[in-house]
């Protein structure tokens, strides 16, 4: 979603700014903007769609200075143009504004302003802000001051960073519900929404939070809370390298994420169980764990792939633990009042760590009383940092904007959950250990499957012209069916749905022919033969069936017209192999058909808005 970047020091900051801007490009976005300072004056370039029209327009204008801000906007207020992208000046050009998140109330303060003379050129909420800060600015030419003032009038959410000409010396930044990340260099300071877009300058970097607001200097900064109070904030250090953001030799991200999932997955579960006890050992739930475990109910929210590991999670905790457990879309359970008590605990799934609808779901289940637990896999994300306790799960950066690694590493951190709750409940230390084995091997399971990769290619190009899919599995692989279904619509623009496989006959199956491929998902457990029951109603309405089933099942190969075989694995842990092929299958098909896999139209890669 947007994306801020800013630079104070000695440097040109329109080649840094530019540079941040491309490292936050995976977020999604419709249009960009830059505006620095130089000689008394902010210069201001804005192009529609990608930052490299933006960069060729800065060279071309030959824009610098060494004070600037940039943006990506992803269009909410107002359709993606160069009128509505940010940076955004206030009336009489003193000030100039990005803005991540959304004004709510910016109709009432729109109408105040323009009471008070102010005129607007763009549709956005942002310029609203832009002005309304100048208002305040006029009072006592104090850029702090002006813009705490107009925040104390805002609601909604925000991430900021404002520059001024009559004040060349500092950025002001601010934070509500959208990130904000202050970088320190050597005589040279940034700002950012990600630190993705810091990490080529710096480590260094301290963490706004909720309702913060400060300056950067060159030099120095300072953060105060929204009611004035100086604040001593904690400098922390990232842990992460720029080769970790590169393609490393991948055609796109995606591809590249997909193939990291032996790696990522064993980073997930590296140092997390005590073998001969069986059991795992998660630092992040230490102390909590009796709690999670007597809860009256265990609820999981999140939004979608995040919220179809939920669905996965459900699963394992009932099946194993025996703990009930609800699954809510968090932008539900946000508006849905829900009945909690300090006697359930609430899961959130992000991750980015930012999704603002989860974020409120989960300061919802904070106000009533519940133990919230974040699983996450960006360190220091807002999630990470509201919820009581909770696990990351370690999958490393995911740029791709189709979640893959993620999946799987939430899926194990949901696993390794189940195993400390069901161990401490009643799983014998015999099927502990034997889960502790599996959990060992799957690594070179991943790899097993990822080394079929030409042929699900061919397979995907044989099935890339079908217009739409059906994706059915059962049981634990519901939540996959689903998943499958959603990779396929957001980089490939195919219609699919996933349904449980016996549902079929309850509605889809009139969807079925020759033109519509119907993705079963036949591992051999307890309802193998019914999944195959389901595979015959659809060749007998001759429909093309692509199977992914055992790698010793011959006898799906007799009905399905194509299937990718798996090795087996504790059962607990098969959805992380089923999805593999989807995740494939759904990359080469995009691929096949020209389209930009890892920035989708209309996606994001977090979605910081409601
Ligand atoms: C799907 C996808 C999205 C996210 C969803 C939640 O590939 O990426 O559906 O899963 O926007 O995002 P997080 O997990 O960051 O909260």
């Amino acid at each position: 979603m947007c994306g801020i970047v800013g630079y104070i020091g000695s440097q040109n900051s329109a080649p840094i700014l530019i540079d941040g801007l491309k490292r936050l490009e995976y977020r999604g976005y419709d249009s960009a903007g830059l505006g620095i300072y130089c000689e008394n004056r902010l210069n201001v370039v804005k192009a529609k769609g990608k930052v490299s029209v933006l960069e060729a327009k800065a060279e071309e204008s030959k824009i610098q200075g060494t004070i600037g801000i940039g943006h990506t906007r992803w269009a909410t207020h107002g359709i993606p143009n160069e009128i509505n992208a940010h940076p955004h000046f206030s009336s009489d050009e003193t000030i100039l504004l990005v803005h991540n998140g959304i004004i709510e109330n910016y109709a009432i303060l729109k109408d105040f302003l323009i009471g008070k003379g102010y005129h607007f050129k763009s549709e956005t909420d942002t310029e609203v802000l832009a002005n309304l800060i100048d208002f305040y600015y006029k009072e006592n030419n104090d850029l702090l001051e002006a813009v705490r003032k107009a925040l104390l009038r805002v609601d909604g959410t925000y991430g900021i960073a404002v520059i001024s000409k009559k004040e060349p010396d500092k950025i002001v930044v601010a934070k509500n519900g959208s990130p904000l990340v202050i970088g320190l260099g050597e005589n040279e300071n940034f700002v950012a929404s990600d630190v993705n877009a810091l990490i080529a300058h710096t480590k260094k970097v301290i963490y706004l939070e909720d309702n913060e607001i400060g300056y950067v200097t060159k030099d120095s900064y300072l953060i105060k809370s929204l009611d004035n109070a100086t604040l001593n904030k904690e400098i922390s250090e990232v842990d992460m390298d720029l080769e970790e953001l590169s393609k490393g030799g991948y055609p796109h991200y995606m591809l590249k994420e997909i193939m990291e999932q032996p790696e990522s997955l064993a980073n997930t579960f590296r140092g997390r169980y005590i073998e001969e006890e069986g059991i795992a050992k998660l630092g992040g739930l230490f102390g909590y764990e009796e709690r999670i475990l007597n809860s009256n109910r265990i609820i999981i929210s999140a939004c979608g792939t995040s919220w179809h590991a939920a669905l996965v999670g459900e699963y394992l905790f009932e099946q194993y633990a025996g703990i009930p457990v609800e699954v809510e879309y968090a932008s539900e359970f946000r508006y849905r009042n829900p009945i909690l008590s300090k006697n359930d605990t609430v899961i959130f799934i992000s991750q980015s760590g930012e999704t603002a609808d989860t974020l409120a779901a989960l300061k919802e289940a904070k106000r009533k009383g519940a133990l919230t637990v974040g699983i996450v896999n960006v360190v220091g994300s807002s999630i990470a940092r509201a919820s009581d306790t909770g696990v990351y799960i370690h999958a490393g950066p995911e740029i791709g904007v189709a979640s893959t690694k993620a999946f799987t590493s939430q899926v194990m951190t949901l696993a390794l959950i189940t195993l400390l709750l069901a161990r401490m409940k009643n799983m014998s230390l015999e099927e502990g250990k034997e889960i502790i084995q599996a959990i060992q091997e799957l690594p070179a399971k991943v790899q097993e499957i990822l080394n079929h990769n030409s042929f699900i290619k061919k397979v995907a190009e044989k099935l890339s012209d079908a217009k739409n899919f059906l994706y059915l599995g059962r049981g634990i692989h519901f939540p996959v069916a689903l998943e499958g279904a959603l990779k396929l619509k957001e980089i490939s623009y195919i219609h699919a749905e996933g349904y449980p496989a016996a549902e079929m006959k309850h509605g889809p199956i009139a969807l079925i022919d020759e033109n519509m491929p119907s993705v079963f998902i036949a591992p051999k457990d307890a309802i193998y033969d019914k999944v195959l029951n389901n595979i015959e109603e659809v060749k007998a309405r001759n429909g093309q069936v692509l199977a992914i089933a055992d790698k010793d099942d011959d006898q799906i190969d007799k009905l399905a017209d194509y299937s990718i075989k798996i090795p087996r694995t504790h059962d607990m842990l098969m959805p992380i192999l089923t999805v593999i092929p989807l995740q494939l299958l759904a990359y080469h098909i995009a691929v096949k058909k020209g389209l930009n896999v890892d920035q989708p139209r209309n996606l994001a890669k977090s979605v910081t808005v409601e």
